[in-house]
């Protein structure tokens, strides 16, 4: 396995973008954060808790980017506005915007309270709707183009065991994004989505890889390891780029062939010593 180059593009991809981030003041976000500012773009980070959103800024800063942060709870769509008139003050109009906050747990579905179900589904379906609204208006309002890329995960498309509200409000945002590739088309307006396997950060593991779990997650990707943050980050940063603009309503699956194995009925044989796998193969092969 070659190893990921961590800066294949070239200098300036992404100038003349201004990116709001969700989430971005931690985990994924901030790994996008970093990569698409090394690119070119200008950045703004929002979330819950200032303290990640001004550490990150002061990263970017140090890197040479523009950058700035808002405080927001993307459900409340008052807070979302807010958040980017406060950007726009600083660096001017927001003309990409990247989905990535969101909230899960693992919980029986029988189990799930009211609130635990909405609190997920708020911050997943409706904070994606209100940010992706925001922007709209405003780029339709501008009459400028622009980018939206939502982060979902591969059990989007097929829903997922013990995280039913996260799995039910991905899918919603992939409808939302395929929905709107068509009536923004209009507009000059891209969205796409992004749908990650297993890629280690804090919150997400913190959260979801309990016990055997993680063990049990790597098990199933055929080359035994999780994504590395450049080889997400790489992939944002194509599809937010000018390498890309007919790319539309799309899903792009990274999980290094997690989500095939599992329905893959001979896929076990790929974790075997494959001196071992041809043996037994060859046993039950007829004589001649
Ligand atoms: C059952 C739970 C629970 C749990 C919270 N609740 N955790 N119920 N099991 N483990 C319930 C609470 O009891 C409460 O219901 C309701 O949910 C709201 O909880 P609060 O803590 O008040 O909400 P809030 O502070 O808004 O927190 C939201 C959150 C939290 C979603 C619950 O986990 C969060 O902030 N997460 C953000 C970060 C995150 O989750 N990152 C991981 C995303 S990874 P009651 O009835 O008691 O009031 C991801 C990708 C997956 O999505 C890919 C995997 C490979």
């Amino acid at each position: 396995m070659t190893s990921v180059d961590r800066n294949p593009f070239r200098a300036g991809l992404l100038e003349g973008r201004t990116i709001l981030i969700t989430g971005g003041g931690t985990g994924l976000g901030r790994s996008m954060a970093l990569k698409c500012a090394s690119a070119g773009a200008k950045i703004a980070v929002v979330g819950r808790r200032e303290e990640p959103l001004k550490a990150t800024v002061a990263d970017l800063e140090k890197m040479g980017a523009r950058a700035d942060f808002a405080t927001c709870d993307v459900r409340d769509s008052a807070s979302v506005r807010s958040a980017f008139n406060k950007v726009e003050e600083g660096l001017g109009p927001v003309n990409a915007l990247i989905n990535n906050a969101a909230g899960n747990f693992l919980c029986a579905s029988e189990d799930l309270s009211d609130n635990a179900f909405d609190a997920v589904v708020k911050i997943v379906l409706y904070g994606t709707f209100n940010c992706t609204r925001e922007l709209g208006q405003r780029l339709i309002e501008r009459k400028a183009t622009g980018d939206v890329l939502a982060i979902v995960t591969s059990y989007a498309t097929t829903g997922s065991a013990f995280v039913l509200p996260s799995a039910a409000a991905k899918a919603g945002v992939l409808a939302m994004m395929r929905s709107l590739a068509v009536e923004w088309a209009t507009y000059g307006i891209r969205l796409n989505a992004i749908a990650p396997g297993p890629f280690k950060t804090e919150g997400a593991f913190s959260r979801l890889m309990v016990g055997e779990l993680e063990k049990q997650a790597l098990k199933r990707v055929p080359s035994r390891r999780f994504g590395d943050h450049d080889e997400l980050t790489n992939l944002v940063a194509y599809m937010l780029s000018d390498a890309s603009p007919y790319q539309t309503g799309d899903c792009v699956t990274i999980d290094g062939a997690e989500g095939i194995f599992s329905g893959q009925q001979f896929a076990g044989f790929a974790h075997l010593d494959r001196t071992a796998a041809k043996e037994m193969m060859s046993a039950v092969k007829p004589k001649k």
